[in-house]
């Protein structure tokens, strides 16, 4: 049956290459790369995606079309965000899965990137002990070895279709150039001073004259690397020709990871992190990602409160997930790291009793306070630009995969002839402990840097099942306000009743324990902030808190897809 599939997909991709040109260019899995529409809602029967990038969401969707299931479309999805996406698509960094498959079985897969051999705790640190600022956000020492590529073979065995046929969109994408729209064309723009400073080769994202709305990004190298991974499997990123254009890039720009830590990497199947809520059981992701057991805290500390009778963003609604979120993102900095080095009580910190004393000092009246609520006894942070997408299809598969570079465009260095960004997820390590990184977390023992550990992780790929069928699909990027982004969307759909729409779009919250403010999006209602402010809080107004991708079964059966509208994201269905 596989060996069937693979002669179609192999015929349908020869077909769709062979596609008359229009403006010159053929069309890609059946998508016009140059004109294409942007879809917000969809209400489908036979499966729906949601991504950050039409383009992306559309191949996902053609791969449906064919006969793959939801593990090939999340493939060939995260695939082409590689393309189209490179603020946080990608091969060059890393990322987790949480899926359901028809059969029931629960899979994680964790291809997080992780520090070189050579890395050590203090090497961020100068000689007098103090952080060697920017080291660990940009350029060649601020990378992690690369985890993608090994995270999608490792889903392979879970798909139906072949990696030639998943991975043929994105290589035409690369090959044959996509049209950028004025908000790509502005990034790359503002993105040319630190192409000149972090790299060592040119590459396609360099220009002397400015990008513009209808330009065309074409990228030949990246194509050429990707046809050596369609053509020699993991091997064709981890060794050979791509191997050797990392490891010399890095010796040109001081990095540190060698041909053998890409040969030693490998992704990691891990076992899901599961509780139950109020009869629906949630699917998150274990270390070293903190997403499944921060929202696994925050949720049980708010379910004997009744929220749903407190109204969504009711005062009281949003006191209590602030009060839940400040106490478990205190235990995040004192506890959470690799589990494979350090060991995470993840048992502790869930126990119903610790939870509950977690609570007891809960004052409705006024605001808590982080000097004092410290993490609990039980015996970072990380950039905003990340990315999330959600697959469901008609047998009840269901996947949810977060992936990132941690800063938008990683490192800012693209390999040299290989035509991707580097990731610069090293800097999701405690660099030094107690010491804030760029987005305002602390970490301590638990994330410091050690040889062929895993970074903490805020991403937070999330199932909700309901009488163990798919019920929702959710994930988003932020950073640390990622497990909050969650936390709030499946509250609003499942307490307050909200559509998918308004759950994603409305207003969201933000409060991390350090440093003490309720971060606050723009629309957040003013009477909830005088209140609040009453009681004691401080408040920090943002621009956008995540990107949320949402896929909800409907009473009818139906998949109804919601893509954010706090960027071009878009969902898709059939
Ligand atoms: N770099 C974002 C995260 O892993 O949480």
């Amino acid at each position: 049956m596989k060996q069937k599939l693979f002669i179609a997909a192999g015929l349908l991709a020869l077909i769709v290459s062979c596609d008359p040109p229009k403006h010159g260019i053929s069309r890609v899995a059946n998508i016009d790369p140059y004109s294409y529409t942007i879809n917000k809602r969809t209400e489908s029967e036979n499966g729906a995606v949601v991504s950050a990038h039409p383009l992306a969401s559309k191949v996902g969707l053609s791969m449906l079309k064919r006969g793959g299931n939801a593990v090939d479309a999340a493939i060939a999805t995260q695939l082409a965000l590689a393309v189209v996406y490179p603020n946080a698509g990608n091969i060059g960094g890393g990322g987790f899965m949480v899926a359901r498959l028809a059969d029931g079985k629960l899979v994680t897969l964790d291809y997080r990137e992780m520090a070189p051999g050579s890395a050590s705790r203090d090497m961020y640190l100068d000689e007098k002990g103090n952080v060697r600022e920017g080291q660990s956000m940009n350029g060649h020492l601020s990378s992690g070895v690369p985890g993608t590529i090994a995270g999608i073979f490792a889903s392979m065995k879970y798909a139906k279709l072949s990696f030639t046929a998943l991975i043929q969109p994105a290589i035409d994408l690369a090959e044959r150039g996509f049209v950028l729209t004025k908000r790509e064309a502005a990034a790359y723009n503002g993105l040319q001073a630190d192409l000149k400073k972090y790299n060592t080769q040119p590459n396609a994202f360099m220009r002397s004259v400015p990008w513009k709305e209808g330009d065309t990004l074409i990228q030949k190298d990246l194509a050429a690397t990707l046809k050596r991974i369609r053509d020699k499997g993991q091997a064709g990123f981890y060794e050979g020709e791509t191997a050797r254009l990392i490891s010399e890039e890095m010796k040109r720009g001081g990095g540190i990871i060698t041909a053998e830590d890409l040969k030693n990497y490998k992704a990691k199947s891990r076992e899901p992190h599961v509780f139950n809520y109020k009869g629906y059981t949630i699917v998150g992701m274990p270390m070293p990602s903190s997403g499944g057991l921060l929202l696994h805290q925050m949720m049980k500390m708010i379910e004997d409160r009744n929220i749903g009778a407190f109204g969504f963003q009711s005062t009281q609604a949003v006191q209590l997930m602030t009060e839940v979120e400040r106490r478990a993102y205190a235990d995040r900095a004192e506890y959470m790291g690799d589990a494979d080095f350090y060991k995470v009580p993840v048992k502790a910190l869930t126990a119903p009793e610790y939870l509950a004393g977690r609570m007891k000092d809960y004052d409705p009246d006024h605001a808590g306070n982080s000097t004092q609520i410290k993490p609990g006894q039980a015996t970072g942070h990380e950039s905003e630009e990340t990315t999330h997408l959600s697959v469901l299809d008609k047998d009840g598969n269901a996947v949810s995969v977060t992936t990132t570079l941690n800063n938008s465009y990683g490192s800012k260095t693209v390999v040299g002839g290989a035509g991707f960004f580097m990731n610069d997820e090293m800097d999701d390590f405690s660099v030094k402990p107690g010491v804030p990184n760029m987005y305002g977390a602390v970490g301590g023992e638990a994330n410091a840097i050690a040889a062929g550990k895993r970074m903490l992780s805020s991403m937070c790929p999330t199932l909700v099942l309901k009488d163990n069928k798919p019920y929702i699909v959710v994930g988003t990027p932020g950073g640390t306000t990622i497990p909050t982004s969650v936390f709030q969307t499946i509250v609003n759909i499942i307490e307050f009743n909200l559509s998918a729409e308004d759950a994603v779009y409305k207003p969201k919250f933000h409060h991390q324990w350090l440093p003490d403010v309720l971060n606050i999006e723009k629309g957040f209602p003013q009477a909830v902030r005088d209140s609040l402010q009453q009681r004691g809080y401080k408040f920090a107004e943002r621009g956008g808190i995540g990107r949320t991708e949402v896929i909800r079964v409907l009473p009818n059966g139906k998949m109804e897809a919601v893509a954010d509208n706090r960027g071009d994201d878009d969902a898709e269905g059939f």
